[in-house]
């Protein structure tokens, strides 16, 4: 007997990936259920071949559930994440509500593992924004290997990060530039449609926005707290795909070759590196894929012991959905978790 899986969230970007990765991985679930806002109630979503309908959030009761995925954003996931997890489902959260809680773990596979076992405290597991998840997946090989002192990463982060209707705002804008109609900017603070935005989530006291003061918090929570990172998050006019320019500077010796080899074998890794036009991955090859591909990788002159790398990756995928699914095979495989119907 397998799993019941909740996925709330199931109408947007993140939760038709989940559904969608859910049943590419076949996923050991018996029942799959899809919850929204009631706005989304009897709204159709696909499952594999198959088509669920939305249930309310509000109305739904979660005590025959064992794993819910959670992508509702902060407000819900405050309210709703205790109340489930009390209900006795482990909660596998996307939002940046329990991320920084000591007693929430922050997991990336691939990376931490381990720390999963943190779980039991609250019930909760937190999924790292999207540009966190793909960059530690790249660091942490080359980490292990030379130990990393300081990142400094630009990210060009694509629209569907920022939700559905993120989209449909790219959309209607490149569709209005063409037909000379009305720009119109609601979710984004300027025009995105041929543009780039260099703000992405709140302006901090300290000038960062905090969608870069994630990326620093994050990857010292996942990887290591030694490491000095600076981020400067950008907004591009891309559908789906987060890319980074990342410089590293290790305490010991590392060459691109090295480099190059260590990414080669490492967990959700792919280097496609060659020196010539068209030798590097971009956010459109990885769009629907699992994998965090790894170009450009140089060495950097300017420091002792720097790398110079490019990494892009599926945001929706492996920045969320696919993240959150393989956090709870990591459950299911160490045996940290069974189902309550064959508990019963
Ligand atoms: N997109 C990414 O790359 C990414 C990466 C990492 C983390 N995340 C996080 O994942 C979460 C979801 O992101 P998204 O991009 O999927 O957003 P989205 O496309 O805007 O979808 C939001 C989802 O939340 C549901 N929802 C909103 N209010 C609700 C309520 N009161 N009760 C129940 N459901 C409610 C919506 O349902 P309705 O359709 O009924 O409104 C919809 O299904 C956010 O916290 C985001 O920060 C996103």
């Amino acid at each position: 007997m397998g799993y019941k899986v909740a996925v709330v969230g199931a109408t947007g970007n993140v939760g038709r990936a989940m559904l969608e990765v859910l049943a590419e991985r076949a996923f050991p679930a018996d029942d799959v259920v899809a919850l929204a806002s009631r706005r989304s109630l009897g709204t159709e979503v696909s499952y594999g071949d198959r088509r669920l309908k939305c249930k309310a959030l509000d109305h739904y009761d979660f005590s025959d559930v064992d794993i819910c995925l959670m992508s509702a954003g902060s407000t819900v996931s405050k309210e709703w994440s205790p109340k489930i997890a009390a209900a006795g489902a482990v909660v596998i959260d996307n939002s940046s509500f329990w991320r920084y809680d000591a007693d929430v773990p922050l997991i990336v596979p691939e990376v931490n593992a381990d720390a999963v076992v943190g779980f039991r405290k609250k019930g909760i597991i937190a999924n790292p924004n999207c540009s966190t998840a793909q960059l530690v997946v790249a660091l942490k090989p080359l980490h292990d290997h030379a130990k990393i002192k300081r990142v400094v990463v630009a990210t060009y982060q694509s629209v569907s990060g920022a939700g559905k209707e993120a989209m449909d705002e790219l959309f209607a804008q490149t569709k209005a530039v063409f037909t000379m109609d009305e720009v119109e900017s609601k979710k984004f603070p300027k025009r995105i449609a041929f543009n780039v935005i260099p703000h992405i989530d709140v302006f901090l006291d300290d000038g960062f926005t905090k969608e870069e003061w994630k990326m620093v918090v994050e990857t010292k929570k996942i990887l290591d707290p030694k490491i000095k990172l600076v981020a400067t998050c950008v907004r591009v006019p891309v559908f789906i795909g987060h890319s980074e320019a990342v410089n590293i500077e290790f305490e010991n010796p590392i060459t691109a070759d090295e480099a190059r080899e260590l990414l080669r074998s490492a967990p959700g890794c792919i280097v496609i590196d060659k020196r010539e036009a068209g030798g590097y991955a971009t956010p459109h090859e990885a769009a629907g894929e699992d994998a965090t591909y790894i170009s450009r990788i140089r060495e950097d002159a300017t420091v002792e012991n720097g790398l110079v790398l490019w990494c892009v990756s599926d945001n929706l995928r492996k920045g969320a959905a696919l993240n959150a699914i393989q956090i709870a095979e990591c459950l299911i495989n160490r045996k940290l978790i069974s189902a309550k119907q064959k508990a019963a």
